[in-house]
């Protein structure tokens, strides 16, 4: 049997089979299986988040992205509490009913700020949902906001193998302690979405089947990947950007392993190709995150390049 029927079938394969299917998969045929597949669980819904990107603060120097703390051509903003609230009127008003507060990890949105706000938007808007993400913070800090009513969050774990971890990242950072976090927020309840760079600089295949393993080990609801794009203010800025067809292959492996996760088709993807959400959508994705940020800060949340 073809080893991508057999993906679909078993939901899974063993490593040197994913890394055929990886390197030499045909991506149309994995298209259609994952679309088949999206649309036995799913069938032509796509579910919408407004993303709201509260602070481009960020304590972290992660060296692919390019609000990191060293990065002095940014300009930083945070949105004040009256800022969150009226953006989140607007995408009630636009009929969407899930909240995405994300971020850099600023410390000025402590445990108190972030409870208030959860607080306020709850009252209003009780049958809206709640989405943070916010990066690592302790298990003390994802459980009071939690019970003030947060009821999702995303942490992507970037990459599952240590080295290529420590890698990408300052040694401030630790794998580990990402992968904590993502445990802590799945104990307290959160849905959580967790989720990794495709074509990030030293990325191997065999560092995407970790990626596939650790996904497996950890069960979150929702997956998000996106091609890495360079951004001119890293360390990494003459590393290239991620492929598109790599990603597509990525969501669609993605779909026929985890038949019933919330999968975005995300921003970066939209970014290197022009109907990039589209393929995205067609790839085995069933969720869009607008940025619905207020228009004076919306370029100055710049992850990578355009
Ligand atoms: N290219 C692509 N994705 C990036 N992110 C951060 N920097 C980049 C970049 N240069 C992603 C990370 C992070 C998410 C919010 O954005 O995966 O978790």
């Amino acid at each position: 049997m073809d080893l991508i029927d057999k993906l679909y079938k078993n939901k899974d394969l063993g490593n040197d089979e994913l890394k055929y299917v990886i390197e030499h998969g045909n991506l149309e045929k994995l298209m259609n299986l994952s679309d088949i597949v999206r649309r036995k669980y799913y069938g032509d819904k796509v579910y919408i988040r407004g993303l709201i990107e509260i602070s481009n603060f960020c304590k972290n120097d992660c060296y692919y992205c390019g609000i990191r703390c060293t990065n002095k051509n940014v300009v930083r903003y945070r949105l004040s509490e009256e800022e969150i609230l009226n953006c989140c009127d607007i995408v009630f008003g636009l009929g969407i009913r899930t909240f995405v507060m994300q971020g850099g990890e600023d410390v000025w949105f402590s445990d108190d700020v972030m409870c208030s706000i959860i607080a306020k938007i709850k009252k209003k808007y009780p049958d809206c949902a709640i989405t943070l993400s916010l990066g690592e913070r302790t298990y003390e800090s994802y459980k009071k906001m939690y019970d003030f009513g947060a009821d999702r969050y995303l942490l992507r774990h970037e990459t599952a193998d240590n080295a290529h971890y420590n890698k990408l990242h300052p040694d401030s950072m630790s794998l580990e302690n990402r992968k904590e976090c993502l445990f802590n927020l799945k104990e307290i309840g959160y849905q959580t979405g967790s989720g990794f760079m495709v074509g990030s600089p030293y990325q191997t295949t065999d560092n995407l089947i970790s990626d596939l393993r650790f996904l497996q080990e950890l069960r979150p609801h929702m997956i998000g990947i996106g091609p890495y794009i360079s951004h001119k203010d890293t360390p990494f800025c003459e590393y290239k950007n991620g492929a598109l067809e790599l990603t597509l292959k990525m969501l669609a492996i993605l779909r026929l392993m985890f038949n019933t996760a919330l999968i975005p088709s995300t921003t970066a993807l939209s970014s290197i190709s022009e109907n990039g959400r589209e393929l995205g959508l067609k790839a085995g994705g069933n969720v869009v995150m607008p940025n619905l940020s207020p228009m004076s800060v919306r370029d100055k949340y710049s992850l990578y390049n355009n």
